[in-house]
């Protein structure tokens, strides 16, 4: 599969979700993302804080999502509104990122970030995201589109359990990013 191959986002309807929750227990067989389980994925895809959420099609298959909630307790929230003084209000989080495997490498991932960002930017929303240490692509891309390390969560989840995790901010509204040249522009 390779970029000639059409991608479109869209925001996510009612009848996207089963879709999304099919794509989203095939990324945890292949990544263990999310680390607490798919119990029940269209309830992980529909948090109660949940403000928009979109999929991202390839030739018709949902492959791919992404939403943005609002705050809810989350250290990253926390860091950021501490550090720029802003309110919870001013904040979103960006959370439930994923792309299946078989579609990776296609710019299907920064689609979904470039809807989520334009959409939060419009509603006069900054976001925030953490991400586990372990999930490099994801870290990789967020880095690639201006996104900025803000300090260190845990993750805890399951039984007890819990991981390292990097909060991130999203980049100011009109920064000019400096990133690599677009794939395919070489
Ligand atoms: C993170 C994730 C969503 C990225 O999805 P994606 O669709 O592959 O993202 P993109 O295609 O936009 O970019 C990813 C990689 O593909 C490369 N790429 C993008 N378009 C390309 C193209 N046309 N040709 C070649 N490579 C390309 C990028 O350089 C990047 O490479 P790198 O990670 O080695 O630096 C996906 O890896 C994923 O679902 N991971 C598991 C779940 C997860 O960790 N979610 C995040 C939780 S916070």
């Amino acid at each position: 599969m390779n970029s000639e191959h059409c991608v479109s986002v869209h925001p996510r309807r009612a009848e996207d979700l089963a879709d999304a929750a099919a794509a989203l227990i095939e990324v945890h067989s292949t990544d263990g993302y999310p680390v607490e389980g798919v119990a029940d994925p269209e309830a992980w895809l529909s948090p109660p804080q949940l403000l928009k959420a979109w999929v991202a099609e390839l030739e018709g298959r949902v492959v791919g999502h992404v939403a943005i909630s609002r705050p809810d307790g989350e250290e990253a929230v926390r860091i950021w509104t501490d550090r720029a003084h802003v309110p919870d209000s001013q904040v979103a989080v960006l959370a439930r990122l994923f792309v299946v495997r078989e579609a990776r490498g296609n710019d299907v991932g920064r689609w979904l970030m470039a809807a989520a960002t334009a959409s939060a930017q419009m509603d006069g929303l900054r976001l925030v995201l953490d991400v586990m240490v372990k999930d490099t692509a994801a870290i990789r891309l967020y880095e690639r589109l201006g996104w900025k390390r803000i300090g260190m969560a845990k993750h805890a989840y399951g039984d007890g359990q819990s991981t390292e995790a990097i909060c991130f901010v999203s980049p100011e509204p009109g920064e000019k990013l400096v990133t690599e040249a677009p794939h395919g522009s070489e």
